[in-house]
């Protein structure tokens, strides 16, 4: 007999997808990984995450049932733990969940009658190795067992009766967060046997379903969304119920496709064969350091990829730091684990592109972007190991054999340099020592603060606070005066909460002017009035919590509050909008100007659009030049003075996205979408405020762009009044240099060219007089020079030279050389100043002056830093000189090897 063809991943994927639709269901893309419109969540960790206003009762779609594959990931809680992942083999940071859900439609009769159609009907898995969980009550809610549920699974399905097992709410009673949306759910799980099995195995609590193990895996969880848990902690019944089910596709892949692990999948084989090709090791040869290895690289970054490709970047915080612990994680791995001395992560990419491209189209087309970040995040954290290596051994200095480590002070070098426990306790262990298991502990739990919002949804309104309340009907878009006053009725006032001031408000009005931030454009300001026009209460932000805009600012005092139920004016402060509206055009402006001239890799990695200007980061791996900037501003201010009127359509996001209508990463977008276009040259699915016609934008400049990450630049620019009086101040700067010069204003440059010679010259006979050649001390430092990769590398110690005298032969030399590695060390008195270079070739080795510079104050003290190409600093310890030197020569030799 032919083996039997196993379903591929994108078949198993589009299948259940498929399965749903033809059930009346409406299939909807995933969310971001990274919800960038939503604080309270670190990452999308649940398929129903989405959908959590349509629970919460704050807003609706135009469908009762969809379905989708959600990009999740679990770093932390009662889900994961990040040190878990790859050790086993089914453990994940970042995994697909496929959903189905019902929004007030069918309830727990056809969610479990349809799940065990396909899993059984369709997918064909075993009936007798599958088992199913119902809710068995609980005495403190009041809540009986799920009969329901258990009756439907007798009577629709064809299960065995004694696979119907009852649990408690630990494992059947899924919640939201602590308040809000809950209910009993029922669970499918699989045996997957293994040797000595019996099959009734699943009912024995120590070895069965749910006792934790990895013979009885849970697959799908239908939750019954049935209560409100209020913030006192009782359960409403929801007027409508509703069904949100989960299940891992990672798992029932492996499953369809026969194979003991996810990782055995081909959702993975790419990435290990990647990884293979990399470093000529091999997966499942039977060397298990080499598997952890490979099963962390490959699930981080999968993880990884996904959240920068919407819109995620590694930082020191939130959801930027557990991109960075990810990405430390799998190198340190890598090093350890593969041999691996130099970045690898980012060739692993294009694999991951190939795995995940055809359900999430984001990732392969940002593909040389997430190369760049993960490779310099990755080569600047060997360079942090380095650095935590030097940490350590001011730890353990001064301990003797035996001794034990202060674990709070152990746990800095995980939380500041990446290294895990393991890895500081065998450092640890190989010098006698021992660290604190308890003070490490109390430190992991402090530090684990931040991932608490996992699974919980804190917003500005309760569950509770929101009940009852109808969507707010905007009207900022409208073309009328409605646009920003308006008179309305409070819906709901609410004071405090406790330990705010007590005048402090949040108000839900039934209609708003009022533009809640979004889409990076900030919550208007403005005023509430009552009917004869006397402030009532200041509005200083508004924000949105699904459908209901919150203005949240202070109740005027000495006069009375509005009260729920009356009629106030809305009003919003017009002048600040006006200049918010310019800024927003204007980004849309500048976006389309920066593609046209960077290239069409340039994407949008977050922006800010306030009243007083606008900052937009974006994806390019260099610095933009002044002529780029300048060409920028001049297209942008072309198409202003074009002063074409602005057509805003309303239109569906993927018509709209195939004639290409840019859409941003990351953004999840509605049913409808509003299309803004400017003169046919920028359109771009927006929500936000825009001008009336470009020319309202007024002049238009760039007032400054950097680097904020390797490959993400930020560009800030003002419009309107606040670039006109930009304008007026630098055109007075000027005229006051002229006069301080005694030049006229086109002879500035040359007069300051002039006495910046003079003062050289100066400065050189006073040297002269004092005894320093620096033209000797160049040519002894070029000769000084080693050679190395085409690049030129020294450290030198030269005692006799003052900061002053370093600053101009560092100049010198880097005039000379243009593959630069440099460090010179002088002397001031017990004082250490020095001078680093890195340009050409070091420079992209990765060596960065300010960097080295930073580094060197755990060996000589005092402090330093820069840029990346050059760098100062003074250091406190002339005894350290030597290590210093040393030091340095290794780093420049080791980037060059
Ligand atoms: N929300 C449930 C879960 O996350 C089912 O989708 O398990």
């Amino acid at each position: 007999m032919p083996p039997e063809r196993r379903p591929t991943a994108a078949e198993v994927r589009a299948g259940f997808i498929e399965f749903f639709t033809e059930r009346g269901h409406r299939a909807v893309p995933s969310a971001p990984v990274f919800p960038a419109d939503d604080p309270t969540l670190l990452f999308t960790n649940a398929g129903m995450n989405q959908f959590k206003d349509v629970f919460l009762g704050t807003g609706k779609r135009d469908y009762t049932r969809a379905v989708d594959t959600q990009k999740c990931i679990r770093v932390q809680g009662k889900h994961n733990d990040l040190e878990q992942v790859g050790v086993d083999t089914y453990h994940h940071t970042f995994f697909e969940m496929l959903g189905n859900w019902s929004f007030g439609d069918y309830f727990k009769r056809d969610a479990i009658a349809w799940a065990w159609e396909l899993l059984t009907g369709v997918w064909r898995l075993p009936k007798e190795k599958l088992w199913a969980t119902v809710f068995s009550g609980d005495a403190q809610d009041g809540l009986p067992s799920d009969e329901e549920a258990e009756r439907h699974w007798r009577e629709t399905t064809d299960i065995d009766p004694t696979h119907v097992l009852r649990f408690d709410r630990r494992d059947n009673f899924w919640e939201m967060g602590e308040s809000g949306p809950c209910g009993p759910c029922s669970e499918i799980h699989i045996d997957r046997g293994g040797p000595g099995s019996d099959p009734a195995d699943g009912a024995d609590p120590r070895i069965g379903v749910n006792a934790g193990n990895e013979r009885f895996i849970e697959l799908w969880n239908l939750v019954f969304i049935q209560f409100n848990r209020t913030d006192g902690g009782q359960l409403v019944e929801l007027p409508a119920k509703h069904v949100d089910t989960g299940m891992g596709f990672e798992r029932v892949l492996s499953l369809l496709q026969g194979k003991l692990s996810n990782y055995d999948t081909d959702l993975f084989a790419p990435i290990f064969g990647a990884l293979s090709e990399r470093t000529g090791r091999t997966y499942g040869a039977g060397d298990e350091e080499t598997d952890v290895a490979f099963r962390v690289c490959a699930d981080h970054v999968r993880a990884v990829s996904s959240a920068l490709a919407d819109g995620a970047l590694p930082s020191n915080e939130g959801r930027g730091y557990v991109l960075r612990r990810l990405i430390r994680r799998a190198s340190r791995y890598g090093l350890q684990g593969l041999g691996m001395s130099e970045p690898f992560l980012h060739e692993l990419v294009p694999s991951v592109a190939e795995v995940l491209g055809a359900a999430f189209p984001e990732i392969p087309s940002r593909v040389d972007h997430l190369r760049l970040v993960i490779e310099s995040e990755e080569r600047s954290f060997r360079k942090t190991l380095e650095r935590g290596l030097v940490q350590f051994e001011k730890l353990a200095g001064g301990h003797a054999a035996g001794d034990v480590l202060d674990g709070r002070e152990a746990y800095e070098l995980y939380a500041t340099y990446g290294f895990p426990q393991d890895l500081v306790e065998l450092i640890a262990r190989e010098r006698e020592l021992s660290v604190d298991a308890e003070g490490w502990e109390a430190a992991r739990a402090a530090h684990s603060e931040v991932s608490r919002s996992e699974g919980k949804f804190r917003q500005l309104l309760s569950a509770e606070e929101l009940t009852g309340l109808e969507p707010t009907c905007s009207t900022y878009h409208e073309p009328g005066p409605e646009s920003v006053e308006l008179r309305t009725r409070v819906q709901k006032l609410l004071v405090g909460p406790e330990g705010d001031s007590p005048r402090r408000a949040r108000v839900v009005l039934a209609a708003s002017p009022f533009y809640p931030e979004a889409g990076g454009q900030i919550g208007d300001a403005g005023d509430l009035l009552d009917l004869e026009g006397n402030p009532r209460m200041r509005v200083t932000d508004t924000q949105k919590v699904g459908e209901v805009v919150v203005h949240i600012g202070e109740l005027e005092p000495e006069v009375t509050s509005p009260e729920e139920g009356q009629e106030v004016v809305a009003r919003v402060d017009a002048r600040r909008r006006t200049a918010i509206r310019a800024n927003h055009t204007a980004t849309h402006l500048m976006h389309k100007a920066l593609r046209e001239v960077l290239g069409e890799h340039v994407t949008q990695q977050g922006s800010h659009v306030g009243p007083d200007r606008l900052r937009f980061d974006f994806s390019h791996p260099r610095g933009v030049g002044a002529d780029e900037l300048m060409e920028v501003e001049r297209r942008v201010n072309a198409a202003i003075v074009r002063n074409a009127t602005l057509v805003t359509t309303v239109e569906d996001p993927q018509q709209a996205k195939a004639r290409g209508v840019m859409a941003l990463f990351g953004e999840k977008y509605g049913e409808r979408v509003r299309v803004v276009d400017v003169d046919g040259w920028s359109t771009e699915l927006c929500g936000g405020t825009h001008v009336a016609a470009a020319g309202d934008i007024g002049p238009f400049l760039i007032v400054s762009e950097r680097a904020i990450q390797a490959g993400v630049r930020r560009i800030e620019a003002i419009t309107h009044e606040r670039a006109l009086r930009h304008i007026q101040e630098t055109r007075r700067l000027l005229a006051d240099s002229a006069s301080a010069l005694k030049a006229r204003p086109e002879e500035v440059p040359e007069r300051i060219a002039q006495l910046v010679g003079q003062l050289k010259t100066a400065r050189k006979q006073q040297r002269q007089a004092t005894g320093v050649d620096v033209a000797a001390e160049l040519e002894r430092v070029r000769g000084a020079l080693e050679e190395r990769a085409g690049a030129w590398l020294g450290a030198l110690d030269v005692p006799h030279l003052s900061s002053d005298d370093l600053r101009d032969l560092a100049e010198r030399v880097k005039a000379q050389v243009p593959d630069l590695a440099l460090a010179l060390f002088g002397r001031d008195g017990d004082r250490v100043p020095f001078v680093l270079v890195c340009q050409g070739r070091p420079l992209e080795a990765g060596l960065e002056a300010g960097e080295l510079a930073r580094g060197l104050k755990p060996l000589i003290g005092g402090g330093g830093g820069g840029r990346p190409d050059v760098a100062q600093g003074q250091g406190a310890k002339p005894e350290a000189v030597d290590a210093a030197l040393d030091h340095l020569r290794r780093a420049f030799a080791g980037a060059l090897g």
